[in-house]
């Protein structure tokens, strides 16, 4: 990543020549008076460009290290720009197990025909190695993925599908812990909801492009679609980017602690992190990413109502959507998070009803150790039903 004073000068400090702001100024104006008759000033209008949103577009292209970033209303209109690059007969690979809300935009589109689709577990070399024997016109990867944790190797990814557009979705780690161009990726989306903005109150997205001609192309779409982000929310985000790298230590800590917990306590069947040895992606992981991530999911024992009564008992945990923010939440994917994909495409991804997903905040750790262990003992299966993962 790159270092935090290079943070500290793209999100705003010595960009107000005028009074010399150290956070730089928010323009909610919608639109730009022109200097003259055929005289446009830089902007015009704030759907194609805004002078607070071009400051966090040139951020975020400088934190993944890309040459042109397009910041959007969420991170589905990041998503839906990306789409667009795709024409009917273009065959587009997607991981069988990402985030619910990408599965249902690309199973609709797919089928009004706008382009063919195939879902493929991208962590199973065989498979992914199958599905990229055959020409894909683009290639989707989302690693670490929602809710499993999976990790697909970027670069194994990049070598099988040289001629494919490769865009990864980079939202569970954000460019702190993983930079995917560095291993061969065209763009990298985000949720900026999530770890970027870092504090729950904005909704957001990003496409950022590696070459400078495709981030054009990506902008021209997000300007006619009317997908572009808000000022506002432009702002809020720059204000979330300045934190990120120290919030990321914090959120690193705590997840440390959370996941020695789980590892080792008897109501728990199994624990998805990639910071453990015993996860398949371990070894990747390692390699690719500068942190294990501040995700964690888990299975508890199969018993009655254990799952329900497990989430009511916590204290620090709020049950909710979304993710990356500065508090700890908890989610049951199969009803929540994940509930837009159909019954048999969480089964194919392995989604179960005894899954939950942490995302774990900054809090103080020993608070949200003692909370998680308190549930955890409450839902203590009544039979011995062998140990953790
Ligand atoms: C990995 C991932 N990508 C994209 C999105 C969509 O982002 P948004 O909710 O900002 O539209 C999410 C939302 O949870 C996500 O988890």
């Amino acid at each position: 990543m790159s270092g935090s004073s290079t943070i500290a000068v793209r999100t705003g400090l010595e960009r107000d020549t005028q009074h010399g702001a150290v956070v730089p100024p928010l323009h909610l104006s919608s639109n730009y008076t022109f200097e003259g008759l055929g005289q446009p000033r830089t902007y015009d209008y704030t759907r194609s460009g805004n002078p607070t949103r071009g400051i966090l577009a040139e951020t975020l292209a400088g934190l993944e290290g890309g040459e042109r970033a397009v910041v959007t209303a969420s991170g589905m209109a990041a998503i839906n720009t990306v789409l667009q690059l795709l024409e009917p007969g273009d065959r587009l690979v997607m991981p069988h197990d990402g985030y619910g809300g990408t599965w249902r935009l690309v199973d609709a589109l797919c089928r009004r025909g706008q382009f063919e689709v195939d879902w493929v577990n991208l962590t199973d070399n065989e498979q992914c190695r199958a599905a990229l024997s055959r020409p894909a016109r683009m290639v989707w990867v989302e690693t670490p993925s929602n809710p499993l944790l999976r990790i697909t190797d970027i670069a194994a990814v990049r070598a099988l599908a040289p001629d494919a557009l490769l865009v990864v979705d980079n939202t569970f780690l954000s460019p702190a812990l993983q930079q995917p161009f560095s291993f061969g990726a065209d763009i990298v989306v985000h949720s900026t909801t999530k770890y970027l903005n870092g504090h729950s109150d904005v909704v957001g997205g990003a496409v950022i492009a590696k070459e400078k001609p495709l981030g054009d192309t990506l902008g021209w779409w997000a300007n006619c679609l009317g997908l572009t982000g808000a000022p506002f929310d432009a702002w809020l985000t720059l204000r979330g980017v300045r934190t990120l790298k120290a919030r990321l230590k914090q959120h690193l800590e705590n997840t440390k602690a959370l996941v020695e917990l789980l590892a080792q306590h008897p109501s728990v069947s199994q624990v998805y992190y990639p910071g453990l040895s015993t996860h398949p992606g371990h070894a990747t992981a390692r390699r690719q990413q500068q942190g294990f991530g501040a995700m964690i999911s888990f299975e508890l024992h199969d018993e009655e109502g254990a799952v329900a009564r497990f989430v009511d008992q916590l204290q620090h945990f709020s049950l909710a959507e979304s993710l990356g923010g500065v508090e700890s939440l908890i989610a049951h994917p199969a009803s929540m998070t994940h509930a837009a994909m159909s019954t048999e495409a969480r089964n194919v991804a392995g989604i179960s009803d005894q899954l939950l997903r942490l995302s774990v905040g900054i809090e103080d750790a020993d608070d949200l150790v003692a909370d998680l262990g308190a549930a955890l003992d409450l839902v203590k299966p009544r039979v011995s039903q062998g140990g953790p993962a």
